[in-house]
């Protein structure tokens, strides 16, 4: 079964068709980086207007070079949200019009469930699972009893972890968007430099406000000396890793499962995939770095594995439900 899947909820416009949840047929995606980065984040009016001006021509392009015809898709699938409205809207109409011209279901993908079902891509990961979720605007655990069916166990009570590293990287002067940025100077860094601390939230749920709040007080205090940036990149990475890390494996064993999934943004962070590829008792499941990031091969699979059949009236949403 073929799936095409269209992603605009943020700054990347992407259209992909992926067969059975699995495999890559065709894929295109246009970064919207550089039109925000002046502005130092996403421009929601200015990223929709750009979502608009390519996404007919991304279609048009991933249908020639999958070579089939649009009559024999199995749906068309798009996120409906969590996301910015005003760019959600944008696929979301262009999904429409598609299905409805072409007579195939149209079908809503949550974005969430999307970065997980990334993890489907060139594998043979089956639930149940623990999954890991860390986005721009989203962290949080959630166990996988099905493909459908998913509970959240902890969640951030402030900041998101993307969130975190993109406020971190403005301070320390690493521009945007800030978590690949972090990445890269960290890898510089000495993890052990600073002593940040790792938000006082008990159970499973996180806290980066007050760390975030840390950085930035000892960046102050250096003002007036030449900046150890990399020492502090290294030291606010280790500070968020440490507690995701050490919070979801103790979900994974708490749940008796044995298999743990990275998904989001953050989930391309090299620091952070390291220290779940040193587990010898827990299979450990990522995307490749490019499916980490908005993509629209997520949707696509997430179409075949939870993707809710709608009507051509469905309405995008920007908050998670
Ligand atoms: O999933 P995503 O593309 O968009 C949202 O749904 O929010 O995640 C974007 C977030 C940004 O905050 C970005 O800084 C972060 O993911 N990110 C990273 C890395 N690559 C992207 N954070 C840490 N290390 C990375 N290598
Ligand atoms: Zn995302």
């Amino acid at each position: 079964m073929l799936f095409l899947g269209l992603e605009s909820s943020c700054d990347e416009t992407a259209v992909a068709i992926v067969e059975d949840g699995r495999r890559v047929v065709a894929q295109r995606l246009i970064s919207q980086v550089e039109v925000h980065s002046r502005f130092g984040g996403v421009v929601p009016e200015v990223a929709a207007r750009r979502h608009l001006e390519v996404i007919n021509d991304l279609v048009a392009e991933v249908f020639a070079e999958a070579a089939v015809d649009p009559r024999s898709l199995a749906g068309i699938a798009c996120t409906t949200g969590p996301g910015l409205i005003g760019t959600l809207l944008v696929g979301l109409s262009c999904a429409k019009a598609l299905a409805w011209a072409y007579d195939v279901p149209l079908l809503s993908v949550d974005h969430i469930f999307a970065h997980v079902c990334a993890n489907y891509i060139d594998t043979t990961l089956e639930p149940p699972f623990v999954a890991l979720v860390v986005s721009g605007g989203h962290t949080q655990i959630m166990h996988f009893e099905s493909y459908r069916k998913a509970t959240i166990i902890g969640q951030t009570l402030d900041d998101a972890s993307g969130e975190a590293y993109d406020k971190v990287a403005r301070l320390l002067g690493l521009g945007y968007p800030g978590g690949p940025a972090v990445d890269k100077a960290a890898a510089r860094g000495n993890p052990r430099a600073f002593r940040f601390p790792e938000g006082v939230v008990s159970g499973s749920d996180f806290s980066f406000s007050g760390l975030k709040t840390a950085v930035l007080r000892t960046v102050e205090n250096l003002r007036g000396t030449d900046l150890p940036v990399d020492d502090l990149a290294a030291s606010f990475q280790d500070a968020v890793n440490r507690v995701l890390f050490r919070k979801t494996i103790a979900v994974a064993r708490s749940k008796g499962v044995s298999k743990v999934v990275l998904a989001g943004g953050v989930a391309a962070n090299s620091d952070l995939r390291k220290r779940f590829e040193s587990l010898a008792d827990i299979e450990f499941y990522r995307p490749a770095p490019a499916l980490c990031t908005d993509n629209a091969v997520m949707v696509a699979a997430a179409a075949f594995y939870s993707g809710e059949p709608v009507p051509l009236s469905v309405s995008a949403y920007s908050r998670q439900r």
